[in-house]
């Protein structure tokens, strides 16, 4: 199925009585069990269902509207770089009507610095705002199945807090939508660790192709991400927190062990991404319940407790500490 079918197919009952503006935040979020390989790329459908948890407010704020002869996009308050535009006007191409232009500013509040991928949020906002400006009225598990095509782990980024997204089954991709974990952790914290806020290379879509084309490993992840998956929806309802822990840091070292047996190999780790996770194991070592999880690129985000954020900056003074579950 193409995606302008799917589009057509999900879009069908849905009113049409087009606003002048649209405006929606979304927040950024960090996979505990990863998202890696697609079952069909065309609908950007995934191997296995994944698990995450939100950055409460940090994230990617977006308005929308209709623009006179020529799309504009915006980025923080600039013209946005080519590379960004490009990939934007190629999704509002799968929803515009002949001859209709659209003007989008966008602004991130996810410090640059910190190197965490703003995608997720970015796509989660833009679709949730078009909703709006579309008159579409649609819902937040269908909005995450067209959020799901700008950027896969950008399904998860309509929700706050805990969000799992369904691998699903069918081939239309109908079965494969996010939705939030009814389940709040407010003890809970993540510690943004930086080695380096350049572009990941290669980006994820290519990693994950040749991950599942040419890594042995790879045959082994469906299954250890099935088993994760359960683990931290259990380790949650039942805060469990070395559970928690320990099953988010195996997910993502698997992740990366089918990246390293993939050919050419990929390693998106630096030197001292390596030095900062020894030092986790060795705080380990003593009995201090710190983990971490990283995705397709060099940093570390640290899980931990409320109670350990003083050691925690201790240890690691340029730690940027978020609180996923913000008091309103
Ligand atoms: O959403 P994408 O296509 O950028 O892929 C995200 C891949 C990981 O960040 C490594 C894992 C995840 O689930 O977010």
């Amino acid at each position: 199925m193409t995606r302008q079918k799917f589009i057509d197919q999900l879009l069908k009952g849905s009113r049409r009585k087009p606003g002048t503006r649209g405006e929606a935040f979304a927040p950024a979020n960090i996979a505990l069990c990863k998202y890696w390989g697609k079952r069909d790329a065309e609908l950007n459908l995934p191997a296995n269902s994944s698990l995450s948890i939100s950055l409460g407010k940090l994230g990617t704020r977006t308005v929308v509207k209709f623009a006179k002869n020529a799309d504009r996009i915006f980025l923080n308050g600039k013209p946005a770089p080519k590379a960004f535009t490009r990939r934007v006007l190629a999704y509002l191409d799968l929803f515009r009507k002949k001859g209709q232009f659209f003007e989008v500013r966008t602004k991130n509040n996810i410090p640059t610095a910190t190197g965490l991928a703003s995608s997720a949020s970015g796509f989660a906002a833009l679709i949730q705002a078009l909703n709006e400006l579309m008159g579409w009225k649609l819902r937040p598990r269908e909005l995450s199945m067209l959020a799901r095509l700008g950027s896969g782990s950008a399904a998860r980024s309509l929700y706050d807090g805990f969000a799992v997204w369904h691998a699903g089954q069918r081939p239309d991709g109908m079965d494969s939508y996010a939705e939030a974990v009814d389940s709040a952790w407010p003890a809970l914290r993540i510690g943004i660790l930086e080695v380096s806020a350049a572009r990941k290379e290669p980006g994820s879509t290519e990693g994950m192709n040749r991950t599942r084309e040419t890594s042995e490993l790879y045959q082994a992840w469906p299954a250890q991400a099935a088993c994760d998956f359960d683990e931290l929806r259990a380790a949650i309802a039942a805060k469990d927190f070395p559970m928690f822990g320990k099953t988010a840091e195996n997910n993502a070292m698997a992740m990366h062990a089918t990246m390293l047996a993939a050919w050419p190999p990929l390693c998106y780790w630096k030197p001292r991404s390596l030095a900062l996770m020894q030092k986790v194991w060795e705080v380990r070592e003593y009995g201090f319940e710190l983990y971490f999880t990283m995705d397709a690129g060099p940093n570390l985000k640290l899980l931990f407790l409320e109670n350990d954020a003083r050691t925690v900056r201790k240890l690691f003074p340029k730690v940027q500490i978020v609180t996923p579950f913000p008091k309103a």
